[in-house]
């Protein structure tokens, strides 16, 4: 895209009045098509999107026992309006891959026909898109085949510890075997690759590295720690209390012996690693340093909460939040949406600077994002 020098002012959400693009960004091309890209030259071609703010665990990392103010319908986005945007995403903005997450996307009844909905598009390349979801896996085992049919391509599972006790306490819901089984089927039915996402939280589930490790080994999942981030109640995150990807792969060193992955990572934030126990297990295991050594330079999301608004970052702020729900719902063009979608990515930051010490918590919890 040639950009032109003449630069617009643009009246997007009350809290960032206005914000100033490029005029040709607001000019699509002569099929209506544009490219999310931002002022560092990155461009979104993954899309998440938050299918509800609800979950049936607590995870400490994420919530507090009570749950959190759950949105009221109204303000949650209907399927409708969900497909459109997927729609406008991957048919004129350049979206590749979709990713549903939540709060909990199963909780979301309507998620087959979402996703059925999402792989009949065509992207830029002539194909459907990628789908994916990530889950707590609750329910998961029930629905893997409905969804597999329904043109589900892979399931990333988080799964913390596979310690029954701790598993309990971390997630504050005694549901451990309903995730192993949905691992299990998630494999029979062909999801593949499964990943394992496991958050380490100092004094819940640091003792249980290797043997979680052993275990996604055994089963053929591709395992992924993960630093935790401060996105949860702000009590529970401690930047000198938390388990670094560094004390993860001391801990995994204690039992495999740990060469990195010669192929290059593109836009994924996970450094692997191949383990190999001297027994006959071996693997790939990734450790994704979220907080230690962002990647954000390498970004390429692109995210839509359950109440429409387009964000161009997890950690963005209420001024980097965008609202389309409004959009959607007074009869404007796709391609007004398009110009605000276009508009927030422009306006997206370097990274995150989670690591310095003027760091604020985003003001939505994660839940509420979209992992
Ligand atoms: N830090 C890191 N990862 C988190 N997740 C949820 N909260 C946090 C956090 N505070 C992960 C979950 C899940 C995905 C949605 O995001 O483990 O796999
Ligand atoms: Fe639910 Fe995921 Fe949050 Fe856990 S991390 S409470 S599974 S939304």
């Amino acid at each position: 895209m040639t950009m032109s020098n003449t630069t617009i002012p643009l009246t997007l959400s009350p809290v960032r009045p206005q914000i100033t693009i490029p005029e040709d960004l607001l000019r699509p091309a002569a099929d209506g098509s544009r490219t999310l890209a931002d002022t560092y030259g990155r461009v979104a071609r993954d899309l998440r999107v938050s299918l509800t703010d609800r979950c049936n665990l607590r995870c400490t990392y994420c919530m507090p026992a009570e749950g959190l103010d759950w949105l009221p319908k109204d303000k949650v986005l209907t399927d409708e309006e969900i497909t459109r945007l997927i729609t406008l995403g991957v048919e004129k903005l350049g979206i590749r891959q979709v990713r549903f997450t939540g709060g909990e996307p199963l909780m979301r009844r309507s998620l087959e026909k979402i996703i059925a909905h999402t792989k009949s598009l065509k992207t830029d390349e002539g194909q459907a898109p990628q789908t994916a979801i990530t889950t707590n896996g609750l329910g998961l085992a029930k629905r893997a085949q409905k969804l597999a049919d329904a043109g589900l391509d892979r399931v990333n599972i988080s799964l913390d510890t596979i310690d029954k006790k701790a598993y309990a306490k971390l997630t504050r819901r005694d549901r451990l075997d309903d995730v192993i089984d949905a691992i299990e089927t998630s494999l029979e039915v062909g999801l593949q690759p499964v990943k394992i996402n496991a958050v380490i939280m100092p004094g819940f589930n640091d003792q249980d590295i290797v043997k979680l490790a052993r275990f996604c080994l055994e089963k053929g999942t591709q395992l992924r720690f993960i630093e935790q981030m401060p996105l949860g109640p702000p009590s529970q995150w401690d930047r000198s209390e938390m388990v670094t990807a560094e004390d993860i792969l001391d801990e995994l060193r204690t039992q495999f012996e740990l060469t990195p992955v010669d192929k290059p990572r593109g836009s994924s934030p996970a450094a692997l690693w191949k383990a190999d126990d001297g027994h006959g297990l071996r693997g790939e295991i990734g450790v994704i340093a979220s907080v230690t050594h962002s990647f954000c330079g390498d970004c390429d999301r692109t995210r839509l909460t359950a109440d429409g608004a387009i964000r161009n970052c997890l950690f963005a702020s209420a001024d980097q939040e965008f609202s389309v729900r409004d959009k959607l719902r007074d009869g404007s063009s796709d391609d007004e949406i398009a110009t605000v979608w276009a508009a927030a990515m422009w306006a997206k930051l370097p990274g995150h600077a989670i690591n310095d010490p003027g760091f604020l918590q985003p003001d939505r919890p994660m839940a509420a994002i979209g992992g």
